[in-house]
């Protein structure tokens, strides 16, 4: 894609200019995606129904997809880095996936009972996760954490629940700050991600209000940025001593090993939420954990709580996401994906240092984020080191620079990696990223560009 004339001719720009450089190629070679957008404009406030998707000047409209390959509706091509966000595991349209909903659609898809997918499903996840022995299904990992959250209100009779700060569990769950003013109205106690002191003092001081801490063992949405192992351990003992449920989101670390980022640290929470690529890329969302919280959705019993939902058990979504669980993403496979994502992170890592640009990638197993910033980054409170408009302005550039190269992640640097990508994908993104490390290396370097 020109990426060579465009390195010749940008070398001396200074990071304001280089990024308006680099958009007006992106919006010259989009002509389709911004007339797809303007109509939008017509019917959906930003031309948007889903805020992570839309970047300015306007997103790329994407086509079609087929394994670990996207096709926007200009013509270009991309590997799929995004992977839709987790969500897109499997790739797309992977031939099990497929064939699962085939099969399960030729039955009928709205049956308004019981099927046969919901129960094996549960059961696969039950023997996967360590802190499952219950689990209910819903749509979305919004609704699995508003539910575990509510499981663990009614559970413990007490009203309020820990968030960290800059944390993501969902569009009315979002702690980053001036994104919180929708948020659905529970008494929140934040406290700081990674810092087990300040945390800890914060709930002695809130114990006897507490129902529930809530985190995500890797901060996704905030940058990649996982849990320290002593903070999670912190976070547990405290819960077992002042009985308050501690509650993991797995919604996008599931995939970490056959049982979750929990499994692999050792760390049993009471209550876990997953969603994502549950479903083989369908709508689907579970949450669940200890009998004793769980059965208080038993309808069986008096006064139980209850769990409605048009498509708790929608068919196609269990069916796939059955197949998908059993016949592709083993136990096996995902522990090998792991360490395929741990490689590529330390690949990243190594290159930046070869190439003295202050650059690196966070993240854990194959949700990696990448960052043009030196130094620790243990929470998003570190990203305050860098001038927020010049860290907007990397992002910025990066983002159309690997897009120019062909390769499709979020804006924000965020990179999720699905069971289909090559060896060859990654050469490809290692020396798209190479280039950028040359071509921009002065303005990497240049703390006042
Ligand atoms: C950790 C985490 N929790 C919850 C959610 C919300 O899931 P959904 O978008 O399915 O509502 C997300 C979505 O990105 C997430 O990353």
């Amino acid at each position: 894609m020109g990426t060579a004339r465009a390195a010749v001719r940008t070398a001396n720009l200074g990071l304001e200019e280089a990024v308006a450089d680099a958009e007006a190629r992106y919006v010259a070679a989009r002509p389709k995606s911004r007339a797809i957008f303007e109509q939008n404009l017509k019917a959906m406030p930003g031309g948007n129904t889903r805020t992570v998707l839309w970047f300015a000047p306007f997103p790329t409209v994407i086509a079609r997809g087929r394994g670990a390959r996207l096709q926007d509706v200009d013509g270009h091509d991309y590997v799929d880095w995004l992977g839709e966000y987790s969500a897109g595991l499997y790739g797309h349209s992977h031939p099990v996936i497929l064939e699962a909903i085939r099969e399960a659609l030729e039955d009928g898809i709205a049956l308004g009972g019981p099927n046969r997918f919901e129960g094996p499903l549960a059961a696969e996840l039950c023997r996967r996760f360590p802190s499952l022995e219950l689990v209910r299904f819903c749509n979305s990992g919004t609704e699995a954490n508003l539910y575990a959250i509510s499981a663990a209100r009614a559970f413990t009779g007490r009203p309020a629940v820990m968030v960290f700060d800059h944390a993501y569990h969902g569009g009315v769950f979002h702690f980053t700050p001036g994104a919180d003013r929708i948020n659905a109205p529970f008494p929140w106690v934040l406290a700081p991600f990674n810092d087990l002191d300040g945390t800890s003092a914060l709930l002695e001081a809130h114990a006897r209000e507490l129902a529930a801490v809530l985190v995500e063992p890797m901060q996704g949405s905030a940058g990649a940025l996982p849990a320290e192992p002593a903070f999670l351990r912190g976070l547990r003992e405290a819960c077992t001593r002042h009985g308050i449920c501690l509650i993991f989101d797995e919604v996008m670390t599931s995939r970490m090993s056959g049982g979750g980022l929990q499994a692999r640290l050792g760390i049993v929470p009471d209550l876990t939420s997953l969603g994502k690529y549950l479903g083989g890329g369908l709508t689907l969302a579970a949450f669940g954990g200890k009998a004793a919280i769980m059965a208080q959705f038993d309808p069986r019993r008096p006064g139980a709580l209850p769990h409605a939902g048009t498509f708790n058990n929608n068919v196609l979504a269990m069916a796939a996401g059955l197949a998908g669980l059993t016949r592709v993403a083993t136990p096996e496979v995902l522990d090998a994906h792991f360490e395929r994502g741990e490689r590529l992170k330390a690949r990243i890592n190594a290159l930046a240092t070869l190439h003295g640009v202050p650059f690196q990638c966070t993240g854990c197993g194959t949700l990696l984020g990448l960052h043009a910033q030196a130094g620790p980054i243990r929470s998003a409170r570190d990203f305050a080191r860098q001038d927020p408009a010049r860290r907007e302005r990397l992002q910025r550039l990066l983002h159309y620079d690997l897009l120019d190269r062909g390769h499709y992640l979020a804006r924000r640097g965020y990179l999720t990696m699905s069971l289909p990508l090559t060896a060859e994908d990654e050469e490809s993104f290692v020396g798209a990223l190479e280039e950028f490390f040359e071509v921009r290396r002065h303005l990497l370097l240049d703390r006042a560009a």
